[in-house]
């Protein structure tokens, strides 16, 4: 009995220690798993890296013209298997186009692929009718030209497709290439310049493949990511360089995945440009965060000679790396490519100090501020600003949030895609105006994800400025130009930019989710950059209707004038007819009390968001500061007057 007594405690003490060995091991190789080892670890580093080539135009009549030809191909990814892909003027991505400020481009877009695409330029800031948006298709086998001047400053930009609903598809398969842009700037500072030798365009785009070879194009939680790197469409890549310094210009093209980029050797490197520029003075970092779409320039020293891997770290958030892992999507450790240094003697590029100068834009010269809610309803609060989601408790929260955020919308995703995370609530539409900017007008857009996932927010014709993220002022790279900017779940970023150049009443511009396809379901909105149209006074002071007709001379759209003229005059509130007819039957119009405007530039209709695409008929009801407070566009002219004079008589301060 006594001996019985003795071996309990040490036998549970035993046991203890035996689950405490077993519980310290699995925690180590799930660690291992997670963050240690590369979801790609079998990589030999044993193809050179493909450099795309240079596109640099020929000069006709004083414009520098670039043919762009897309079309299908096939890819030698893996030896021995061919992968059908597309690709501009080859058979995986496209030229390096190379572009310098102060010229006049056109660049002749070829679509031989069998169905219809597009082509956008990322970055760039041009007319909307040359932005290559859903709105500027190119049918199987027709092409199109984008015109415009090269007048902003030397970046790293690039060019995809946009056909709506199939972008990620389109860029998946292959179609994009880069973009770059020299200036006087560029050119003077003592950079690396060497294409290909050091100065190395790098870009990242992740793939999964069929036993076959074929591309996978397969979502998972709602978009889709790959196990497979391909580095400017090279399989298991190294570069030689010599032992200098060495830029790269990187550019993250995956549909999806969002790199945590540094080197196995964790060293540090300086980052030199964003997305639309060079930042003032390089930055000094051993990492660099790039999501769908952006872009970063960073030199590296490579004069201790040694091998070192380019790589993608798994720094997503400990909770979004494991859920990743398990969904099969990687933690996103991933080798990227292998650099080989061969002795030199040349010397190195020194470091430049200045690089350039970005002068801040002041946000009290905005004239409106917008929200953009991602990925939920608008709602009233404006919650996470002035720096409370410092607070680790609430970090924690959020956290969780965002695991069962994604999981919902992995669900969605799952059943086919339907919907899409949609921006101030709404799927976009492209008959839908969402949003009416004003030519010459500095916005703060206030980019706020309410969603459980992160969202790059690209918006098309300008480059902008990060002012605050959570209520904390920019700092680092967010001090750069900006095109394309990550929102974590439950950030709010604000960005400001000035909308100087290029008005359309009819064509609107994007923005956007650059994850492709939360784009192509849906997660995109339109706007216009708009000119004051003339004879604007009529609608100041007074409560107004302004309503767009298709003509007077058409049935219905007379007989609502009629009805509106003569029931809004009865209850004193202003009415300004719209026609697009530039000569008005006059009898027609002079049986109407109202002014009547015939609007042949389209500027009225811009000015309001009429849609170019959709419907004809439109009425909107300003207050009698000009603030549109009610707006209605259908494919039948809106008859229901009685309803609008209710609202306009309830309107505050009338
Ligand atoms: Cu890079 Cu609207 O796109
Ligand atoms: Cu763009
Ligand atoms: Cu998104």
């Amino acid at each position: 009995m006594p001996a019985d007594t003795a071996t309990r405690p040490r036998r549970l003490k035993r046991i203890t220690i035996e689950l405490l060995i077993i519980v310290l091991l699995l925690g180590a190789t799930c660690y291992w798993l997670l963050f240690i080892r590369a979801t790609n670890g079998e990589l030999t580093f044993e193809n050179k890296l493909l450099i795309p080539h240079q596109l640099f135009g020929t000069v006709v009549d004083g414009r520098r013209q670039f043919h762009l030809t897309v079309a299908e191909g096939s890819r030698e990814f893996f030896p021995g298997k061919q992968t059908p892909t597309a690709g501009v003027n080859g058979p995986f991505l496209g030229p390096t186009v190379r572009l310098r400020r102060g010229e006049d481009v056109d660049l002749i877009v070829q679509n031989n692929l069998d169905e219809i695409t597009t082509m956008h330029w990322h970055g760039m800031h041009v007319p909307a009718r040359m932005d290559g948006t859903p709105h500027q298709k190119i049918e199987p086998g027709e092409s199109w030209t984008a015109s415009f001047p090269v007048d902003q400053q030397a970046a790293p930009l690039w060019y995809h497709p946009h056909p709506h609903g199939s972008t990620g598809r389109h860029v998946y398969r292959g179609v994009a290439g880069l973009m770059w842009i020299d200036d006087d700037n560029s050119n003077a500072l003592d950079l690396p310049k060497t294409y290909g030798v050091d100065d190395i365009p790098i870009v990242l785009q992740d793939r999964l493949f069929d036993d076959d070879g074929a591309f996978r194009f397969a979502r998972n939680q709602g978009a889709v990511y790959g196990n497979t790197m391909l580095i400017n469409g090279t399989y298991n890549p190294f570069l030689q360089v010599e032992s200098r310094r060495i830029r790269f210009r990187l550019l993250n093209g995956s549909n999806a995945r969002i790199y945590y980029i540094g080197f196995d050797d964790n060293r540090e490197f300086h980052q030199i440009a964003t997305d639309g520029g060079f930042l003032e003075t390089p930055l000094q970092t051993n990492r660099v965060i790039l999501a769908p779409g952006e872009r970063a320039e960073i030199l590296v020293d490579f004069s201790d000679g040694a091998e070192v891997v380019l790589k993608s770290y798994p720094e997503a958030g400990f909770l979004r790396t494991i859920t990743s892992f398990f969904w099969g999507i990687g933690t996103g450790n991933l080798q990227l490519l292998k650099i080989v240094p061969r002795p030199t003697n040349r010397a190195s590029h020194a470091l430049p100090e200045r690089l350039n100068t970005i002068s801040r834009i002041d946000p009290s010269l905005a004239a409106k501020t917008r929200p953009m809610v991602l990925a939920g309803p608008r709602q009233g609060g404006r919650g996470g600003r002035g720096g409370r989601l410092q607070n680790i408790q609430q970090r924690i929260t959020r956290n969780l949030a965002a695991l069962q955020g994604e999981r919902g919308q992995g669900g969605r995703g799952g059943r086919g895609g339907r919907g899409g995370p949609p921006i101030n609530g709404k799927t976009m539409d492209m008959a839908r105006i969402d949003e009416v900017v004003r030519l010459g007008d500095i916005e703060i857009w206030e980019v706020h994800n309410r969603g459980g996932q992160p969202h790059p927010f690209h918006l098309h014709p300008v480059q902008f400025q990060i002012l605050d993220r959570n209520g904390q002022p920019s700092t680092s790279a967010d001090l750069g130009w900006k095109d394309t900017v990550l929102v974590p779940p439950g950030d709010l970023v604000r960005i400001i930019m000035a909308f100087d150049r290029y008005a359309d009443p009819q064509v609107p511009y994007m923005y956007h989710c650059h994850i492709l396809e939360h784009e192509d379901n849906g997660m995109m909105g339109q706007f216009l950059v708009v000119e004051e149209p003339e004879q604007l006074s009529l609608i100041t002071g007074k409560t107004t209707v302004v309503t767009f007709i298709t003509g007077v001379q058409c049935g219905h759209c007379y007989e609502h004038a009629r009805l509106f003229d003569e029931v809004l005059r009865e209850n004193d509130i202003n009415l300004v007819v719209i026609t697009p007819e530039s000569d008005p039957d006059q009898e027609r119009v002079a049986a109407l009390s109202s002014s009547l405007i015939s609007d042949t530039s389209g500027k009225w209709a811009g000015w309001f968001g009429m849609a170019h695409t959709g419907p004809a008929h439109g009425t909107v009801l300003l207050d009698a500061t000009g603030e549109v407070v009610w707006k209605s566009t259908a494919p039948e002219p809106y008859m229901d007057v009685h309803h609008l004079v209710n609202r306009a008589k309830n309107l505050p301060g009338r």
